[in-house]
């Protein structure tokens, strides 16, 4: 398949795609983010892929929906078509671990595609934003919800009321983002640490990530219990075995993805 908004380039086993609509700042149009799925359905079902990375331009991460493509859509297009949740959402239901590294602008639906990704790499450069109720709505692919879970109801009710603007080293004290580099090494850094993700039992780690993302939505003792029942299912594994095997013999382990 061909995209006209996106490019995709294999590391191994990483796949980085790079949202490339720079005219527009990477505003997410409605064919980029079917681009987006549809290139997402691909990469889960390719044995060959292991991790992803998303990313933008050096300007912008993505400065949210296409305020152009939307301004005058009515309510039942909007509510016909599930509007953000059609498209957008694949990358949050998406099983094999993701990343996104961010520089520049990530404002609205650019700040919350990066959330539905497991962690956030920042260049110093990032900014962060769901400056919604500036153009009169309010985040529509889970700003309210994501961003309130990550970094609490203060942070989150300043940022969403007053759409103002979160620097990179905000963004990593509150702890929207897990890792700070500078602008020139965000690519390799993100590159790094899905290649590590992808050296280890890709099923393994679609359990991890998994088990992770219950916490969001169970109480403790349900989570405990849905993390238990994943634990155990790893004993059924060939590479729980190889893993455990390798550590005994001092070697590297030699996962086969079983
Ligand atoms: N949609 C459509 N086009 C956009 C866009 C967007 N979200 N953001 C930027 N662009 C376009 C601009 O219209 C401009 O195009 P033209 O040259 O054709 O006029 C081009 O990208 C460059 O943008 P600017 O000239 O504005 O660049 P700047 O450096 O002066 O400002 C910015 C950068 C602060 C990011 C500014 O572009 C901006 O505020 N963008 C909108 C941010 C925003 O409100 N995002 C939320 C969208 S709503 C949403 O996302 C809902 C949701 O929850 C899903």
């Amino acid at each position: 398949m061909n995209y006209e908004n996106l490019l995709l380039d294999m590391h191994g086993k990483v796949a980085l795609i790079t949202l490339n609509r720079p005219q527009a700042l990477n505003a997410l149009s409605p064919q980029l983010t079917a681009e987006l799925s549809a290139l997402l359905d691909a990469l889960e079902a390719d044995d060959g892929v292991a991790a992803v990375v998303l990313t933008g331009s050096e300007k912008a991460f993505a400065a949210g929906a296409d305020i152009k493509a939307m301004k005058d859509w009515s309510y039942m297009e909007v509510y016909k078509s599930d509007f953000i949740t059609a498209s957008w959402e694949r990358l949050a239901s998406f099983r094999k671990p993701s990343i996104a590294a961010v520089a520049g602008y990530a404002l609205g639906g650019g700040c919350e595609l990066a959330m539905m990704c497991d962690f956030i790499i920042a260049a110093d450069s990032a900014k962060f934003g769901q400056p919604e109720i500036t153009i009169g709505t309010i985040p529509g692919a889970g700003g309210t919800q994501r961003l309130t879970r990550f970094i609490g109801k203060a942070k989150a009710m300043d940022m969403v009321l007053t759409g103002r603007l979160m620097d990179a080293q905000e963004a990593e004290r509150c702890g929207l983002v897990s890792r700070l580099v500078p602008a020139d090494k965000l690519i390799d850094e993100a590159l790094a640490a899905a290649g590590k993700i992808a050296q280890m039992s890709a099923p393994i780690a679609m359990m991890a990530k998994e088990s992770v993302n219950r916490a969001f939505e169970t109480p403790l003792a349900e989570g405990i219990r849905f993390e238990r029942r994943l634990f155990h299912a790893t004993f059924a594994t060939e590479d729980q075995k190889e893993g455990m095997a390798a550590f005994v013999e001092k070697r590297r382990p030699d996962f086969k993805d079983r």
